[in-house]
C-alpha cells in the first residue's frame, strides 16, 4: 500500500511539472514572439558593387603586416596575372563549355572577388589583363 502511495504522489509531481513546463513554454513563446515583432522587416545589405567601392590591400598592409606579406607573396595574388592560372581557367571553362555547363564566375569568385562582384568579366575565355580586374 505504502509503495501504491508514493508510486501515485511521484506520478501526481511529474504531471504537474508538467503542466509547468507547458505554461513556461506558452509564456516564453509568446514573449519571444513580441521581441521578433519589434525587427525591422528587412536588414539593407549590399547588392551591387563597383570597383571603387573596395579598397586596396596595400591599405591594409600597415596594420596588418605579416598578413599582408603571407597574401602578398602567395600565388593566389597573382592569379589574375599568372599565366597558368589563365589558361587553366579558359582550359576549364572550354572544357565545361563542351557538355553545356557554363562555368560563369565559378573560378573568379576566390581568384578576383571584387571582378566576380562587379561583373566585370563579360567573357570568361578571353579576357586579358587590359579589362582592369
Ligand atoms: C587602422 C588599422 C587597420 C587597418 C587599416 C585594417 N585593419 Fe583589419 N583589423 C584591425 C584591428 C585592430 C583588428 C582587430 C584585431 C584583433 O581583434 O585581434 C582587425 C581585424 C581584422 C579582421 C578580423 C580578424 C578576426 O579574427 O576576425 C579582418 C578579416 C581584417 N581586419 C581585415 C582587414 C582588411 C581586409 C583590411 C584592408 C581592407 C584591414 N583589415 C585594414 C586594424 C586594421
Ligand atoms: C573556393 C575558392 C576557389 C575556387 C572556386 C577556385 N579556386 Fe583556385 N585556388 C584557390 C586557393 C585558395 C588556391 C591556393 C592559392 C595559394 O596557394 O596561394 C588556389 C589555387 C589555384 C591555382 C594554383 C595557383 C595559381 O594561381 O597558379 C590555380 C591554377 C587555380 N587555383 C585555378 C582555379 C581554376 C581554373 C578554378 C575554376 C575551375 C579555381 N581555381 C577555382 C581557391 C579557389
Amino acid at each position: 500500500m505504502e509503495v501504491n502511495k508514493t508510486l501515485y504522489l511521484q506520478e501526481w509531481q511529474s504531471k504537474n511539472s508538467f503542466y509547468l513546463f507547458i505554461h513556461c513554454l506558452f509564456f516564453f513563446s509568446c514573449a519571444d514572439l513580441g521581441k521578433e515583432e519589434k525587427l525591422p522587416p528587412s536588414r539593407p545589405f549590399q547588392t551591387q558593387f563597383e570597383v571603387e567601392d573596395f579598397s586596396s590591400a596595400v591599405e591594409c598592409q600597415a596594420c596588418h603586416p605579416t598578413h599582408y606579406d603571407e597574401w602578398a607573396s602567395s600565388m593566389h595574388a597573382y592569379s589574375m596575372k599568372d599565366p597558368v592560372w589563365l589558361s587553366l581557367q579558359r582550359h576549364e571553362h572550354q572544357v565545361h563549355e563542351e557538355i553545356g555547363i557554363e562555368l560563369g564566375d565559378f573560378c573568379v569568385q576566390c581568384h578576383s572577388p571584387v571582378a566576380a562582384l562587379t561583373d566585370a568579366i563579360t567573357d570568361h575565355n578571353s579576357f586579358t589583363l587590359s579589362e582592369k580586374i
